[in-house]
């Protein structure tokens, strides 16, 4: 077991109050123990602090030998100051009542008291600290600064510079948080705007997350701007379902349609972050939906009731065996995968069942020796090394590319960065490997040969420089990182989207540290560990879709999955879908496998109904139904369940508590 930290601490008071304090803490965190708060506009805990709006002003002393406490002359910032021994931090006295005041007074000299129709208005942290520690009038009577307003920085974000007071945040997220650097202060003193470098578009991964930290309504939601004010809206805790790394989110709605989104604090996960594919990416909420169950008649879909579409699904699946398939999409909720699988398993008795659609799939043999176990999104904070293979991480996990990103700049991390394209990652790598396209099994072989792995003998560092073009001296760069010290390996199900994926992934596993592949959709790691995957004799998803083709696989359910979009291979697809002889579609909208149905069962989305997810390091996370559901669709999971019930007597679930209850019976590690 690693030895306790002992953590130095301080004595100090706050308003007389005693209190012991990790030596160096800010005194704006130090008086939170008490339940205090100081007002605040620059500071933020996950950024270094900068004493920009002096809002935060306290007086403070220091205890004498004879027990007074002599106070310093002027006012001190408390997100600036670290506490030390026999500090005496008053928030409480006239003085500092004053000068709030006076900080407030300055600030709004030149603000545009737009509230009526800023988007900011009723959330606004400068609201809110003027109506609490705020002076009751102005003595301006002069004419504001008038500056451009609604300026689109990007197509999600807007700015109005009249609202700004250069508390510097989104400038320092940029640097410090997503690294992208995109924004900066132009111009000197009341004329200091944020900007991005010669007004180009703000082209961040991450910029949804100024909007939120911005104390003004300075930063605005493009998508969001005049569709609400904050109490129209109903919030919600939700889970992000747009990737694998499961970002707690509020989702915000009105009217039984999303209305925004932005991110809920979960340490563990995205802190308080989201990307910008999450943050905008749930208008498909809001998009036109399938209300109703639908069969074909005399060629055309018809409106129908869920008992004829249960008939008829029925027909074609109870032959069941291997004449039968189902594809699952990957953003299905563990209780539809674990009761999907069930209905195939036991009552079908069909083994064809599978969530993976990239190019190239392993063995089952060889999947479960690579999917092992899959590292925590926080475990990277203090790693001391790490490899990051063949994924671009910022587009295809960006929490997980913000927790490494933040490891190195707080920590050092010594990353390597191995690619054919340049990545994000490359911008703090102390080594990047750019291998030629369609290389990265050698190099990660000759990596595995390095480090000791046997059987990659004749992958020498030579062979890796000839075949792959990263230099011999590039190479021994990047193995002495990774011989320093068990190296945690990061790649990702995108891999196998090359013919050489499979290789490079067992090459990787063998290096002498912890090695994740993980998931790219919401509930991948969720579909991997329940088993939704081909069974004994079953097949894959391109196999079930040549079975389609070739006539033995007869009847093929698709379960929230358009494999015109999952599926590299568009062709085989359209042959697939047009060849089958019957074809369920369990959608939310109409997608691109709907023209072929046999039979359509409108489906809920993940927010309207209650259900859990595994994110990428195999966390389980519940969701409680955010917004209602739309028409008749239902939760897959309640479809099998209602099926199943037809097919043979049963208890039946009455819901997604009880799912989960069975599913954490057979399945214990997902508990939660
Ligand atoms: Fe601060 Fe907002 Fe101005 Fe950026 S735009 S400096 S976050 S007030
Ligand atoms: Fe959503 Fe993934 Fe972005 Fe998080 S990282 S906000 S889960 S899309
Ligand atoms: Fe302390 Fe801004 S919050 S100076």
């Amino acid at each position: 077991m690693a030895a306790a930290t002992q953590v130095e601490t301080v004595n100090i008071t706050v308003n007389d109050v005693e209190l012991t304090v990790p030596k160096g803490e800010i005194v704006v965190e130090s008086v939170k123990r008490l339940g205090l708060e100081i007002p605040i506009f620059c500071y933020h805990p996950r950024m270094k602090p900068v004493g920009m709006c002096r809002m935060c002003l306290v007086e403070v002393g220091f205890k004498q030998p004879d027990g007074s406490v002599r106070k310093m002359p002027k006012p001190q910032a408390a997100c600036t100051l670290p506490a030390s021994e026999g500090m005496a931090i008053y928030t409480d006295t006239e003085m500092v009542h004053r000068d709030r005041k006076g900080v407030l007074e300055f600030l709004l000299i030149n603000h545009p008291l737009d509230c009526p129709i800023c988007d900011r208005g009723g959330e606004c942290p400068l609201q809110n600290n003027t109506l609490f520690y705020g002076p009751s009038t102005s003595r301006f009577v002069e004419m504001k600064r008038h500056l451009p307003k609604a300026f689109p920085l990007s197509k999600y974000v807007t700015l109005d510079l009249e609202r700004c007071i250069q508390c510097g945040r989104c400038v320092r997220f940029t640097e410090e948080i997503s690294g992208d650097a995109q924004l900066a202060f132009r111009f000197r003193g009341a004329t200091m705007q944020p900007s991005t470098f010669e007004m180009t578009d703000f082209d961040s991964k991450f910029s949804g997350n100024v909007i939120e930290i911005c104390p003004v309504g300075a930063l605005t939601n493009a998508k969001y701007r005049f569709r609400a004010r904050p109490w129209d809206l109903e919030t919600r805790p939700a889970i992000c379902t747009v990737c694998s790394n499961g970002c707690n989110i509020w989702m915000d709605h009105r009217l039984g349609n999303v209305a925004r989104i932005n991110g809920r604090t979960n340490e563990a996960i995205n802190e308080e972050w989201t990307c910008d594919r999450g943050k905008f990416g749930h208008a498909f909420y809001n998009d036109k939906r399938l209300l109703k169950p639908l069969v074909r008649r005399d060629g055309q879909l018809k409106e129908t009731d869920w008992a004829e579409a249960y008939s008829d699904v029925i027909r074609a699946f109870n032959a069941g065996g291997s004449t039968i398939a189902a594809l699952g999409g990957a953003r299905n909720s563990n209780e539809d995968l674990f009761m999907l699988k069930r209905l195939f398993t036991e009552q079908f008795k069909s083994p064809n069942l599978d969530h993976r659609f990239q190019n190239f799939l392993p063995s089952i043999a060889d999947w479960s020796e690579l999917r092992l176990d899959q590292r925590t999104i926080e475990s990277y904070e203090l790693a001391p090394t790490a490899l990051v293979f063949g994924t671009s991480l910022a587009d295809e996990e960006p929490i997980l590319y913000l927790r490494l990103r933040k490891a190195w700049f707080n920590h050092g991390t010594k990353v390597v960065s191995a690619h054919h394209e340049p990545t994000d990652v490359d911008s703090f790598a102390q080594v990047i490997l750019r291998y030629q396209e369609g290389t990265g099994s050698v190099l990660a072989m000759g990596l595995a040969n390095a480090l000791g792995t046997k059987g990659y003998e004749k992958f020498t560092a030579e062979v890796v420089e000839k075949e792959t073009g990263v230099s011999k001296a590039r190479f021994d760069e990047a193995v002495a990182v990774l011989k320093s010290q068990p190296t945690p390996v990061i790649t990702t199900r995108g891999i196998f989207n090359s013919g050489s994926g499979i290789s490079t992934a067992l090459a990787l596993h063998s290096l002498n540290g912890s090695f994740s592949l993980y998931g790219l959709q919401a509930n991948d790691e969720g579909a991997a560990r329940l088993g939704f995957l081909p069974g004994e004799g079953g097949r894959n998803s391109h196999e079930i879709l040549q079975g389609c083709i070739d006539g033995s696989v007869k009847a093929l359910w698709l379960v929230g999955v358009d494999p015109f979009v999952e599926h590299a291979d568009q062709e085989l697809v359209e042959r697939a879908l047009e060849s089958v002889e019957f074809l369920v579609v369990q959608a939310a909208e109409e997608n691109g496998a709907y023209p072929f149905a046999s039979v359509v069962l409108p489906m809920t989305l993940p927010a309207e109904a209650d259900g859990s997810y595994t994110n990428l390091e195999g966390r389980v996370q519940r969701m409680k139904q955010v917004i209602p559901t739309k028409g008749e669709a239902k939760p897959a999971w309640r479809v099998y369940t209602e099926l199943g019930l037809r097919l043979k007597p049963e208890a039946p679930m009455f819901n997604a508590g009880e799912v989960f209850a069975h599913l954490v019976a057979e399945h214990p590690g997902f508990a939660v």
